[in-house]
């Protein structure tokens, strides 16, 4: 627990040139915020849903990203685009130091909810807002940022925006990365428009906070409303492509077969099983399979498809790997299959700052809220910028559990609280006598 914090039990206190008090007693406004999550649906719209398609570096992306950029102008923010297409908009401060950062992504998976990243970044544009308007300038800048590709759908790895910003991938590789419909993140960057300048890797902000929709069952089944995030379990992502022998269907007898629809159909089964066998909180998913020819009847040439595992555990994530891999090398052979495997993702498990951690919890606790400590299942822009500055995250809860689906849905009272929640600790993180972070 920080100075800034109070000690438990009593008041915040906030020590400014502003009214004393002031930045206390700062709420969003929920209508805004819902305007601000419909309009930015509106752009990549699924017909039919409440969700939209906005994958990295399309043009329905592009569209996503004027939209916000045209809100961060109208707030006055200095704002910044770096060469990997990560967005930034500065409110200042007193000081002209690191500014406390909020953010998150807007692009989606194909088949995306409107609140998936997109409300940790329009729920930025809110506080900056409110704070605004009410004529405050608080002690420490404020920022709001959007990062590039979010969610890997298109161009593996997932977070990659954020990556580049923290360092953790230099800038030249990230731009050569192929996408699984053969684009390229250079190319496509230059296309859009959005291959800025601004230096990477970037000065690490003074601190970070995501807030995000859950994407899981945990706090709606508890009756929860606020999630204090301690982590991101490790993820691991691999594309496995099987070879064989395409023949006839009907003519080739089962034992002379090299199928790798076989191969690939039992490494599905295996990750599932393996998932099961390790327990909670392994999870295993075979999210993209593709069969060539992929004809009736035809013992298909090869097969390629993701293998997705996660653990919060790393040894037991490793341990997952291992024996995947010993599966689907057994397996192949037995087939007379050949195997190559390309790794898309791979990061280890993420814990965040202890003390940011218990800003969220008692924030959320002054603001009249139940909230839960908890780790993440899904991966999140917040996990990289860990690595250079104090960071935490703040869940609420995702309606039956339901995420990177069109039906993703949070209601406004839970919307309204995660936003209020992220609001206070930013002024908190934003206040002179918050020592947490490095000036
Ligand atoms: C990102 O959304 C991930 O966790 O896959
Ligand atoms: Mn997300
Ligand atoms: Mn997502």
């Amino acid at each position: 627990m920080t100075s800034a914090t109070g000690s438990p039990g009593s008041a915040p206190s906030y020590p400014h040139s502003s009214p004393t008090g002031a930045f206390a007693d700062l709420r969003i406004d929920i209508d805004r915020l819902i305007q601000r999550l419909a309009d930015l649906a509106a752009i990549g719209a699924i017909e039919g849903t409440e969700g939209c398609a906005r994958l990295a570096l399309t043009d329905e992306d592009k569209a996503g990203r004027d939209l916000v950029v045209a809100a961060m102008e109208e707030l006055g923010l200095n704002i910044t685009t770096d060469g990997i297409g990560n967005v930034v908009g500065v409110m200042a401060g007193e000081t002209d130091g690191p500014p406390v950062m909020c953010g998150s992504h807007i692009d989606t998976v194909r088949t995306g909810g409107r609140y998936d990243g997109n409300l940790g970044v329009l729920a930025g544009l809110e506080v900056i807002e409110v704070v605004k308007a009410a004529g405050l300038t608080p002690h420490r800048p404020l920022a709001v940022a959007f990062f590039t590709d979010e969610e890997g759908a298109r161009f593996a790895p997932d977070m990659l925006g954020s990556l580049v910003y923290v360092g953790g991938m230099p800038l030249e590789e990230a731009l050569e990365i192929e996408g699984i419909d053969g684009a390229i993140v250079g190319a496509e960057l230059e296309r859009i428009g959005y291959d800025g300048s601004s230096p990477l890797p970037a000065a690490a902000p003074y601190a970070f906070v995501e807030l995000h929709v859950e994407q899981g069952p945990v706090l709606e089944a508890e009756g929860i409303t606020i999630g204090a995030v301690d982590g991101v379990q490790g993820i691991s992502w691999q594309e496995v492509t099987v070879t064989g022998q395409s023949n006839h269907a009907g003519t080739t007898p089962m034992n002379l077969r090299k199928d790798p629809g076989f191969v690939a159909a039992a490494c599905a089964n295996f990750v599932r099983q393996l998932a099961l066998e390790l327990g909670a909180p392994q999870v295993g998913t075979v999210g993209r399979l593709e069969l060539h020819p992929n004809l009736v009847n035809v013992v298909p040439a090869s097969a390629t498809f993701t293998v997705d595992i996660r653990n919060t555990d790393e040894a037991i994530l490793k341990q997952a790997e291992q024996r995947f891999a010993e599966f689907l090398a057994t397996t192949a052979e037995a087939e007379g299959c050949t195997v190559e495997t390309k790794e898309l993702a791979r990061f280890e498990p993420v814990i965040f700052d202890d003390r940011v951690i218990d800003m969220v919890r008692s924030t959320a606790e002054e603001l009249g809220h139940s909230v839960k400590q908890m780790p993440s299942g899904a991966g999140h822009d917040a996990q990289m910028l860990a690595r250079v500055c104090p960071t935490a995250m703040v869940f609420t809860p995702s309606r039956d559990g339901i995420s990177h689906n069109p039906a993703e849905y949070t209601s406004p009272s839970d919307l309204e609280a995660g936003a209020n929640v992220m609001l206070q600790v930013m002024m908190k993180l934003a206040a002179a006598d918050c020592q947490i972070g490095a000036e």
